[in-house]
């Protein structure tokens, strides 16, 4: 049998204990409570003596020697599977971003493949991912194919990529997902964080799911948009004519809130899930300056997590939000590194009779935490 009933019992139990926040209003359709776990974290860093041989600099890079970060994760073969952000040191950008694989049995102790997986090469997509990258790769499962969205980063704009792979090792690059819409238009736009709506399936797996007949993805970091999709390779954005982007018109579905910890950005986190209360969209923020706008509470620049619940029949309309964040950053390694105090939460696994959150720490290392 499936373990799910247990997963979703355990946070009914946890939503009903703490069903009303401060407001007053219903929150117990969040996910959590998540324990971070102190005695493994964080569970990969960075290592100083894999190299590579980058194909576009021809030579050896130690690619995942200054950080690794942001990583994706889903359960394969019972295993639990994270890709992740790796940047080595060299270069115009501090650090060219690869993708790197690591396998779990328990998911707590990784063994990494020596190589990346994903980055820029010599092919059609390097225009788009030299020299900053690959990075922030999410991903989802649909009828036994794995799909990655992923952020190329040519050092001066970033675009929302899509590839698809069978065993998550090789790979076929498919370019921007809004390659196709309203003649490519949306390619030159800013636009990063692919969070495709999944279920969880009768074998656990968390799998990309159609409503309305289409796929659905949110994305975005100014505000959170959406876009739907026939094949999850070919996205097109959710627009009106009263969009709030004034140059697309996208639809934002929600923004930033004044004196909150989301004051200044929001910007998809793992891929979102269907429940029977709704989609539950957790998603990553930051803080503005406590002293023009901010969460007062936090410093300025802070990414904490918050969730949103959205209408499953309608994937654009916000059912509820919670009130406060219910992640931050506290431990040493989320307040110090390469970006300071930045928890960034991207990859979810249902594993375990539980719920397994994978995420980065300070854009240094990788941290798990669960739902006991
Ligand atoms: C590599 O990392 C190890 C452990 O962190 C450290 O002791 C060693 O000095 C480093 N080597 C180089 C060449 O940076
Ligand atoms: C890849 O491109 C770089 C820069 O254009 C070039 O120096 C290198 O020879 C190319 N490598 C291959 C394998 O085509
Ligand atoms: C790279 O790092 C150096 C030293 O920390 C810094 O001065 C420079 O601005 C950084 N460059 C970029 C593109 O971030
Ligand atoms: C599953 O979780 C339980 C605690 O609920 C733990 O004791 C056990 O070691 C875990 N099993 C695996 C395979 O991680
Ligand atoms: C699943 O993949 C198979 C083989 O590629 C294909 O024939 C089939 O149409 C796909 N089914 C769906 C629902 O996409
Ligand atoms: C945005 O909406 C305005 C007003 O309806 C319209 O004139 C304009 O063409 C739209 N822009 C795009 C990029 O669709
Ligand atoms: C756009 O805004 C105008 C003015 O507020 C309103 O009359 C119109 O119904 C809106 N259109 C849509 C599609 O929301
Ligand atoms: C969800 O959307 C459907 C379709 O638009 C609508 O009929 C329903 O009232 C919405 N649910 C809520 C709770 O607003």
């Amino acid at each position: 049998m499936s373990k799910i009933p247990h997963v979703l019992s355990l946070a009914l139990v946890y939503a009903i204990f703490c069903a009303s926040s401060i407001s007053g209003q219903d929150e117990s359709w969040q996910l959590g409570p998540f324990v971070k776990q102190d005695a493994v974290n964080p569970i990969m860093g960075p290592l100083n003596y894999t190299t590579f041989f980058c194909p576009i600099r021809q030579e050896a890079v130690n690619w995942e020697k200054k950080d690794i970060f942001n990583p994706g994760a889903i359960l394969k073969d019972g295993k639990v599977h994270i890709l992740y952000r790796a940047e080595d040191d060299v270069g115009l950008y501090n650090g060219t971003s690869r993708i790197g694989l690591a396998i779990s049995m328990d998911g707590v102790n990784f063994q990494r493949y020596p190589l990346p997986v994903f980055y820029p090469q010599n092919d059609s997509f390097a225009i788009h991912e030299w020299e900053g990258g690959c990075e922030d790769p999410r991903i989802v499962e649909f009828n036994s194919t794995y799909v990655m969205t992923y952020t190329g980063y040519d050092g001066d704009l970033a675009r929302l990529m899509v590839a698809t792979s069978t065993d998550l090792i090789t790979w076929t690059k498919h370019g921007s997902v809004f390659a196709e819409a309203e003649g490519g238009q949306f390619v030159e736009m800013w636009s990063k964080s692919g969070s495709i709506v999944t279920r969880v399936s009768e074998k656990g797996k968390q799998e990309a799911v159609r409503l309305n007949g289409v796929f659905w993805m949110y994305w975005g970091e100014t505000s959170i948009f959406a876009a739907t999709s026939d094949d999850l390779v070919n996205w097109i954005p959710v627009t009106d004519p009263n969009g709030t982007e004034n140059e697309f018109n996208l639809t934002a579905i929600f923004e930033p809130r004044e004196g909150k910890f989301d004051s200044d950005i929001v910007e998809p986190g793992p891929p979102a899930i269907l429940t029977e209360r709704g989609i539950v969209f957790v998603y990553n923020s930051r803080n503005l300056d406590p002293l023009s706008g901010g969460d007062s509470n936090l410093p300025r620049g802070t990414y904490s997590a918050g969730q949103v619940l959205l209408n499953a029949t309608n994937p654009i309309q916000v059912l509820s939000r919670l009130e406060n964040y219910f992640f931050t950053p506290e431990k040493d390694y989320e307040v110090i590194g390469q970006v300071n105090n930045v928890v960034f939460l991207q990859g979810l696994v249902s594993f375990n009779g539980s719920w397994y959150l994978y995420y980065g720490t300070a854009d240094s290392k990788i941290a798990l935490a669960i739902i006991e």
